[in-house]
């Protein structure tokens, strides 16, 4: 059985990816994923924060000229204070996997502003990285500045990481665009050759004994793919770029679906913290009976099959398919 796939210029044995979590995080733990049969490695990330002690200039920006884009910009700064152990440590952990592990390694880079920090991205190159991934997750808590203006801020710091490395450069985009198709679009002209679709924001609660509000990781299920197939489905041979599956995967069936809609690869978290690496190859027993069962000889066979482009029921992707969901639960 063929499992093997193509994503961000790679050849991956599988579609099987470590989403960025603290599984990614030792080299001891990326080892036992690739003996259990992994085929890249996602990091954890290196944070704007971490590489940056001037964020709070960059709120400041935010705040007080959202609506100048342009000339706000400037305001930021241009340098910023690379001494940093945090990062630095980021930069030796990247030596010492690639030199133990054969499969691709991804950087992860999270932040939020097009400013001096995109530059630590040349010292991920020349640690060693194979590509970056850039997770761009801002909250604006302010009702004055316009979604446009975001926007506008995500695509240009992918444009800045694109401008200082030579690195395929994947962008792991949120859901949360009143187009992601078109944000989709915008990231590949500026510079990206992979989407991972989608991020998974934290979760904010309410502490009732402290009175107080908290955020912590948020663990998915099954439940949470519907977004990343609806979206994989309908960016499928849209863009020329690899996309990954990424929120929701936690068997070989949602592999399978993931793959049908038109995604290149799928990258895994929550399933693999709760269960372990040797969930790894259940997944790919799973995909390959499968696949036995249907008779199916390859993943690239089903890419996309069931996408936007292919499926004999195109309605169910669109905003028709909703009205007739909710009327037939009501019959
Ligand atoms: C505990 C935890 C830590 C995470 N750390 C990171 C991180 O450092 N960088 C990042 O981009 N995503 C991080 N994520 C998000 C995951 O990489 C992944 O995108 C998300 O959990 C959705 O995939 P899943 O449904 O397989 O969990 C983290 C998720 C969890 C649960």
């Amino acid at each position: 059985m063929d499992l093997s796939t193509t994503f961000l210029g790679f050849l991956l044995k599988n579609p099987l990816i470590a989403s960025a979590s603290p599984l990614t995080a030792s080299l001891e733990s990326i080892k036992r994923l690739e003996d259990n049969g992994i085929a890249a490695v996602i990091m954890h990330s290196l944070f704007e924060e971490e590489i940056n002690h001037d964020i709070h200039q960059i709120d400041h920006f935010l705040h007080i000229n959202s609506d100048s884009y342009a000339e706000a910009i400037s305001y930021l700064p241009s340098e910023v204070d690379f001494n940093n152990l945090q990062a630095d440590h980021y930069l030796h952990e990247i030596h010492r996997i690639k030199e133990s592990v054969d499969v691709p390694l991804i950087a992860s880079l999270n932040g939020v502003s097009a400013g001096g920090w995109v530059k630590y991205a040349q010292k991920i190159e020349q640690a060693g990285a194979d590509a970056i991934e850039l997770n761009i997750t801002y909250i604006p808590t302010t009702i004055d500045l316009e979604g446009s203006v975001v926007e506008q801020m995500y695509v240009e710091t992918v444009a800045m990481l694109a401008r200082e490395v030579s690195l395929p450069i994947n962008v792991k985009m949120n859901a949360y665009f009143s187009n992601p198709a078109n944000m989709a679009k915008r990231f590949v002209e500026a510079g990206a050759r992979g989407l991972s679709i989608f991020d998974n924001p934290t979760l904010v609660d309410v502490d009732l004994e402290l009175l107080s509000v908290l955020q912590r990781a948020n663990i998915t299920t099954s439940y949470n793919l519907s977004e990343t197939l609806r979206w994989c489905g309908i960016l499928y041979q849209k863009l020329s770029c690899s996309l990954c599956a990424n929120t929701g995967i936690h068997s070989g069936e949602d592999v399978l679906k993931a793959m049908m809609s038109g995604a290149d690869a799928t990258a895994l978290a929550s399933l693999l913290l709760i269960k372990g690496e040797g969930e790894i190859k259940n997944i790919l027993t799973n995909m390959t009976e499968w696949m036995e069962k249907y008779e199916y000889d390859s993943i690239e066979q089903m890419k996309g099959s069931i996408s936007l482009l292919h499926t004999d029921n195109p309605s169910a992707y669109e905003r028709n398919s909703y009205m007739y969901a909710l009327q037939h639960y009501r019959r």
